[in-house]
Order: C-alpha cells, then structure tokens, then sequence
C-alpha cells in the first residue's frame, strides 16, 4: 500500500508560488501534486494569473485553490480556469485560521456555519464545470464539530479530502487530533489525504502505518526545512529510489537556492529588494533547528544586498 500513496506539496501563501514551484520541481522533483496559494475575488488578478497559468506551471500537476463562500465567485473563477487554461480540477480553502479570513467566514470561518456551507456545496456541485476538492480542519472550536462537517462532505463527489487535523484555534500548532483524523478514515467514501506535522520520513511512516487507507499525504513546512524530505520518504518505501549522496546535498540546496534568486529577479517587480526578502523568507525554513549555521543566518536576515547574503550563505554548509 504504501509504495502507492501520493505526495503533495501543500500551498503556503509566500513561499509556494509558481517560481517556487518550478525551481523546486527541476531540481528536486519527486512531487505528484502541486497546490496554488489560494485565489480569492470573482476575477483573478495580474498575479494569480501569473501564479495558475499552465505556461508558468509546465510538467506539473497543479491545482489552484479557491479562498469563497460564494457560489458566484467560485463559479466565475473555475469556469475561466477550465474555460481558458484547460484545468480540470479546483480546490476550496477550508482551513486558512487567519484572523480576517476567519472572521469573514471564509477558510476555517466557513466550518463554523455548516448549513451555509453545506447550501454552498450544492449550489457548486450543480453547476461546476471541474472536479472539487477541499482541504478542510476538523473545526473550530472543538472536535465535536468534526461528525457534522463531514456528514455534509460524504454528500458530495468530492475528488478528493484533504484534512489537517487541527481546529482554527490551534492555528499550526498544538497537536495534532489523531483520532478525529481516524473517523474520517473508517467512514469516508472519499479519497483521502492527510496533512499535517510531516517533517520527517519517521513521521511519514507514523502516518501512514496509522492510516491505512490514506491515498496520499500533503507536506508544507517540512519541504521548506528539508527539501530532500520527498527523496528521503521515496527512498525508505522503496531502496532502489535515488538518495543524492550527503556530500552533495549542499551543492543541491545552493544550485536551488541561486535558480530560485535568478527566476525571482526576473519575474519580481522590486528586483533586489523582494528576491531577497522571498529568500530570506525560505532561510528561516532552512534554518529552523540547525545551531551549525545560527550566525550564518543571523548575516543573511541582515543582508541588504544579494551581494551580502553571497557572503552570509558561502559560510553555511547544508547537509
Ligand atoms: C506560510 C504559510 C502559508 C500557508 N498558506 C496556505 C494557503 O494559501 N492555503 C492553504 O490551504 N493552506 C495554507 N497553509 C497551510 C499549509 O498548506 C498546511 O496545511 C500547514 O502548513 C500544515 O502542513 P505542514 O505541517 O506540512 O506544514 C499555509 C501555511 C503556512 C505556514
């Protein structure tokens, strides 16, 4: 079973844009799907159009994700995405726990009105012209609220479920509800997918040994800490998938890192300034736990120019 299971990359609102995307798929690669930051509003704008289109997204299963609660909105952003870019599928955003989304009822604020969100389901599934997933939280509030939520989601020919098994008021902490994930597990007619807390290939195999009917696992922060994470799980289903060897590892990560500053250079408007602050960004990523390159990092937070973060990241080894 577990040689089957799909590895998604999960959607993060700053680091995972297409370039991100692209950069990460030439030189890491290994990821069966793909999830756009979510796309809000009735008309994408200059930069979520930049961010979906197929051109921006060649040889890479790419799904765009919808932040709504409404029918119109949806309607409107999933028929220009199949109408002019040919995608066949969307997802819907059921599990953003910030503050202002939340309190538009939008991302885990729709979990906490569930007839809405169930009229809002059928209304989209009447006339949808693509297939729709959802990543959803377990709730709000309380776990408690997890048996209606998904009384409503087996209502539906949903393509696929992706849960994070936290409530909004867990935000990306506290632990993980093992067992809430687990009734879905035994109920659920749908294809599942569990997010959440994979970090290393030890947590994958937790999951996956836990969850035997899973048919894939999105990973978000524990791609940005360690790229190779998607070869090291591939690696421990099955021997014979490549490892790239420990003292090569840096030479990876930096052949990324320069793709990634070049592609950011050339499609960022604010050249210098935003490129290095998108770095900046994946740094502290790479940089979570890792006392070896704690000064290193503090000289690349305070580079004001790329030239002072070529000094800062020529001192750090990435092993
Ligand atoms: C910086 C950041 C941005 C995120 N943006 C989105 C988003 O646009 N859409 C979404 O569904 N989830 C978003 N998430 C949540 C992740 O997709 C994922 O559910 C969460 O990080 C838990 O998975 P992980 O433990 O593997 O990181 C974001 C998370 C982070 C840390």
């Amino acid at each position: 079973m577990q040689d089957m299971i799909k590895l998604y990359m999960a959607p993060m609102e700053g680091p995972t844009g297409y370039v991100f995307r692209n950069a990460f798929n030439e030189v890491f690669g290994g990821i069966d799907r793909y999830f756009t930051p979510f796309v809000t509003g009735l008309n994408l704008g200059d930069k979520e159009k930049r961010d979906i289109c197929p051109k921006n997204n060649a040889g890479m299963d790419v799904v765009t994700q919808i932040l709504t609660r409404r029918t119109d909105e949806f309607l409107s952003v999933a028929n220009f995405i199949h109408d002019e870019y040919g995608y066949e599928r969307i997802n819907i955003n059921l599990g953003c726990p910030s503050g202002t989304v939340v309190s538009r009822n939008r991302g885990a604020g729709f979990l906490a009105i569930p007839d809405e969100l169930d009229r809002f389901l059928y209304e989209i599934f009447e006339k949808s012209p693509i297939k729709i997933s959802l990543k959803t939280r377990i709730g709000v509030e309380s776990t408690d609220e997890w048996d209606r939520l998904l009384s409503i989601y087996e209502k539906y020919p949903l393509d696929e479920l992706i849960i994070h098994p936290r409530l909004r008021t867990d935000f990306y902490k506290n632990e993980i509800k093992t067992e809430t994930f687990k009734k879905a597990c035994e109920i659920s007619k749908h294809s599942l997918c569990y997010n959440g807390d994979i970090n290393t290939t030890e947590d994958f195999k937790r999951v996956t040994d836990e969850f035997t009917n899973i048919d894939a696992v999105m990973i978000g922060r524990g791609l940005l800490k360690n790229p190779f994470l998607i070869e090291e799980i591939r690696h421990s289903v099955d021997e014979s998938a490549p490892l790239t060897p420990p003292d090569e590892r840096d030479k990876k990560v930096k052949d990324f890192l320069r793709l990634l500053e070049k592609n950011y250079l050339a499609s960022m408007p604010g050249g210098e300034k935003n490129t290095l602050a998108k770095l900046k960004e994946l740094w502290v990523y790479l940089g979570e736990g890792r006392t070896d390159f704690k000064r290193a990092l503090k000289e690349i937070k305070k580079a004001r120019y790329l030239d002072e973060y070529h000094a800062a990241m020529s001192t750090v080894v990435i092993r």
